[in-house]
């Protein structure tokens, strides 16, 4: 599992952020494997200072399909999913409200480009927050489109579709 800290495309609501956002760059520097030096709260090997939020992108789809998934600082590579494979990532929420992901999907010959996170989206469809607990949000890619939920339901209890192929 990868954390990644964000610390671009930052928005500025107040200063109580702007504090966090000197500690989160004071102690970890931009790296992503670097670790803060006092954890408050500690996924498997990282820390955030507030809750952190982890992706799932599943395949519902016979064929095999391949996902890009990449944010203005990071870069996860071409990765192709079978079957009810996933592919998933975590990184901090708090200081950067900003956070963003997006991903191309390549099914055949259909090509998708769109946001897999954002902080408007994954309010309304994910996960609901808890101090300090991890935060999910789950993409399920079918033939006819690719939906959102919080949970791993089985189709379509708590599903939302949200973009075409
Ligand atoms: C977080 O992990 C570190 C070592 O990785 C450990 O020393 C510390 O006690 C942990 N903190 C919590 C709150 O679990
Ligand atoms: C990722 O895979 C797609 C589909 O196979 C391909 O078109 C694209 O060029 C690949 N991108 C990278 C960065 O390798
Ligand atoms: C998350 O992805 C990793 C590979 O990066 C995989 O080993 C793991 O099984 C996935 N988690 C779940 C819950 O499927």
């Amino acid at each position: 599992m990868h954390i990644y800290y964000y610390t671009r495309s930052i928005v500025m609501k107040n200063l109580f952020f702007l504090f966090f956002y000197l500690v989160i760059t004071t102690n970890a520097s931009h790296n992503a494997n670097n670790e803060i030096a006092s954890p408050m709260y500690n996924t498997t090997k990282k820390a955030c200072l507030f809750s952190y939020w982890t992706v799932f992108i599943y395949n519902g789809i016979q064929d095999p399909i391949t996902v890009h998934v990449q944010s203005g600082d990071d870069d996860l590579g071409n990765h192709t999913l079978a079957l009810n494979n996933n592919e998933n990532w975590s990184f901090c929420e708090g200081a950067t409200f900003g956070t963003l992901f997006y991903a191309h999907f390549y099914w055949n010959s259909k090509t998708v480009l769109f946001d897999v996170f954002d902080a408007d989206t994954s309010e309304k469809y994910c996960a609901k927050w808890k101090f300090r607990k991890e935060r999910r949000c789950f993409w399920l890619v079918r033939e006819d489109g690719f939906y959102l939920g919080a949970q791993l339901n089985h189709f379509p209890e708590g599903w939302t579709k949200l973009h075409d192929w």
